[in-house]
């Protein structure tokens, strides 16, 4: 038979020898074309007849279905959809890079390698620093095996058919050029280049659809899709830039792994060089910042790394970093814009925030038009004012903020905004508590009471489906809810003549609230707002006293039995729950009759490294106010404690630290700046 029969015969028509011929030549094929369009860029055949071969493959293992081969060109297309993602536990743990802000900060590091290695062993490769979702594949015998997403950097999500749909990700590895080895686990990063993430966007607000803040969010949540077919039809990339293990295969610089990676069929970044001196790698910093915006994908840096593979391995890692690389970041994207309005939101403790509205000004891809001034004492520092010119930047790359004000020479100036003589919500006359504005009504201020229920409901206390900000607001409005007991007193009929309700939502919303009178005891305790009571010290807490009604007969005392309860935090939560108002409120709620729950024994698979983790914050931030930081710490499990002693894990030191900077640095505490805490706290989840 001929090559041109074999391709008409009717599939069921073929034998089982004759169909695994053609199941092998045609995967072959479509793998060639499918490298020469996506990795090579230089197709050979048209679409049309690129499905047609497709197709045929397709027909084949659908006749024969024990020829399928789990590498074929097909699986490409995405699998069934699953409940969930599996916890893979990584091949060697994906550790983050140390960063350095500015040259002198890439000048001590060259010093400090020198100074360990001796000036011969110095080479360092530079690439770009790719600003997606890390991603580790696995290899074995030269065919994918898993795909793996970074996690807490030693377990991570298994997303291995998703990853399968990726056409930039080698199903098996060529060996043409070097023989695939036995075992190889790939570093890469998933992305997707602009002009892919605005079409997809495109079709996504034709759909009626919400587009995407930026490429990075719709990276990862393309790649963890529970349905890789829908990942199939997310327009991902990945590029591979470190050979994390590999057995049956040895290279001696990180530039030979580069080049087999490139050889297995991987595709690398571009612009990646070799050099030997601090200088070069400031004007390649400095050339890639400056080609920045004109670049298809986003990058937030370059890297720099040790080419040769021995001194690596003698120069070793800390917990979080290795010490034979940097990542040397650029600035923040930052844009000028006018202050429209400046408010003052009110919050669920009654401390008034200053808000500034912005002419809304898209930076680094995201439009911005709205920024938090923080307090009283940040405003007057910052002396920015309705009307003023300012420059805005992302924290982080995540939370918008006034970096200072643009000087506009003959402008008149409004007046200083100064915080409100009333509570913007319920009227009461504002006290001051440090740099803080607070209202002190906090048992009749609507805005308090907004803010306690959304708090009550949200996914790390009650987790009531239908109960965010804006139903808050409304029950609260329409004067249905004064206190939180009253939200299990909702009826439907209630609820159906609120805007924006229909039948089918309030009986949800009713019936989520109904369903959450089970619930555990930490749940719950996080849910009342108690002041230090986070996540990790509420599990804490309803695992010593098992009950509400133990812990509210609590004394200081046998609060500081509890692990992590030191006598500040013990007095506030007595003080707290103690206070007439709280408890004549607690008692009301507790009267719709809870059922709290308490595991036997913590949870400790939780994927997260910060559970427990005692950080202190010192010195001036940047992109958040403390309270704010520390509040994202408790979300992910972690303990923002005041003072460093031996057992702080952590110190995240500010401009101008002082004191406890150099006590940690005595302590031998690991120090970390801001960013490097924001960069940490990315690949981080909420328990
Ligand atoms: S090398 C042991 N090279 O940046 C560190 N990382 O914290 C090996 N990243 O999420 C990483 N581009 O995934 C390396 N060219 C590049 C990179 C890169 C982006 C990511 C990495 C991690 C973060 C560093």
């Amino acid at each position: 038979m001929t090559q041109h029969d074999a391709d008409k015969a009717d599939p069921q028509a073929l034998g089982n020898e004759e169909a695994a011929a053609e199941i092998d030549r045609l995967s072959a094929e479509i793998d060639r074309h499918g490298r020469l369009y996506y990795v090579e860029n230089r197709p050979e055949i048209s679409d049309a007849s690129y499905d047609t071969l497709f197709r045929r493959l397709q027909a084949l293992e659908a006749a024969h279905p024990a020829l399928a081969r789990p590498d074929s060109p097909t699986q490409r297309v995405g699998a069934d959809p699953r409940d969930s993602l599996p916890s893979l536990e990584h091949a060697v743990p994906m550790l983050s890079l140390d960063s350095a802000h500015d040259l002198d900060a890439v000048r001590r590091f060259d010093e400090r390698l020198r100074k360990a290695l001796g000036d011969e062993q110095i080479r360092y490769v530079i690439e770009p620093k790719l600003d997606g979702a890390s991603l580790e594949l696995v290899y074995v015998d030269g065919v994918l095996d898993r795909a793996v997403t970074r996690g807490n950097g030693r377990v991570g999500e298994g997303v291995t058919e998703n990853a399968r749909t990726i056409p930039s990700v080698p199903l098996r590895l060529r060996d043409d050029e070097i023989a695939a080895p036995a075992f190889l686990s790939v570093r890469g990063e998933a992305l997707m280049y602009l002009n892919d993430f605005e079409s997809l966007n495109q079709r996504r607000i034709e759909a009626d659809e919400q587009p995407y803040q930026n490429p990075r969010n719709a990276t990862s949540g393309a790649l963890r899709q529970l349905d890789s077919r829908i990942t199939a039809q997310r327009p991902l990339t990945v590029l591979a830039y470190d050979v994390l293990a590999v057995e049956g295969a040895e290279f001696d610089t990180d530039s030979e792994g580069l080049a087999a990676l490139k050889a297995w069929g991987f595709v690398t970044p571009e612009r990646i060089e070799v050099v030997e001196s601090v200088d070069e790698i400031a004007e390649y910093h400095r050339a890639f910042g400056a080609d920045r915006d004109s670049l298809n994908y986003e990058i937030d840096g370059v890297v720099v790394k040790l080419d040769a593979l021995a001194p690596r391995r003698r120069l070793g890692s800390t917990s979080h970093h290795p010490r034979w690389a940097i990542a040397f970041k650029f600035e923040p994207r930052k844009e000028v814009t006018r202050i429209d309005r400046i408010f003052v939101s009110v919050g669920r403790t009654g401390v008034l925030t200053p808000v500034a509205l912005l002419r809304p000004v898209e930076v680094g891809g995201v439009t911005v038009s709205r920024a938090s001034l923080h307090n009283r004492e940040e405003l007057e520092r910052k002396d920015v004012r309705e009307g003023d010119r300012v420059r805005v930047q992302r924290a982080g790359d995540v939370i918008p903020q006034v970096v200072e004000r643009v000087d506009e020479e003959g402008r008149e100036r409004r007046p200083a905004f100064t915080m409100p003589e009333a509570c913007p919500s319920c009227g009461t006359a504002p006290v001051e508590k440090g740099p803080f504005t607070v209202c002190p009504n906090h048992f009749a201020c609507g805005a308090q009471l907004k803010g306690r229920i959304t708090h009550f409901g949200s996914r790390s206390a009650l987790d009531i489906e239908g109960l965010g900000g804006e139903t808050a607001a409304l029950l609260v409005d329409e004067g249905l809810v004064k206190d939180l007991a009253d939200l299990f007193d909702l009826t439907e009929e209630d609820l159906v003549p609120l805007e924006g309700f229909a039948e089918v939502s309030a009986r949800n919303l009713v019936q989520g609230i109904e369903e959450r009178s089970r619930v555990e005891l930490a749940r719950f305790l996080v849910g009342l707002g108690i002041p230090e009571v986070g996540v990790t010290v509420a599990r804490d807490l309803a695992l010593h006293f098992r009950g509400i009604a133990e812990l509210r007969a609590g004394a200081p005392d046998d609060l500081e039995a509890v692990h992590g309860v030191g006598p500040k935090m013990s007095t506030a939560i007595t003080a707290f729950l103690q206070q007439p108002r709280v408890s004549e409120a607690l008692d009301r709620l507790l009267a719709k009759g809870f059922e709290l729950s308490v595991p036997e024994a913590p949870a400790d698979d939780a994927p997260d490294d910060w559970a427990g983790k005692r950080v202190v914050l010192t010195g001036s931030l940047e992109g958040y106010t403390r309270s704010e930081l520390k509040k994202v710490l408790q979300g992910l499990g972690a303990r923002v404690t005041g003072s460093v002693s031996a057992r702080t894990d952590l110190l995240v030191a500010g401009a101008n630290a002082g004191s406890k900077l150099a006590k940690a640095r005595e302590l031998g505490v690991e120090v970390l700046t801001e960013d490097e805490l924001l960069e940490r706290i990315e690949g981080a989840e909420a328990p």
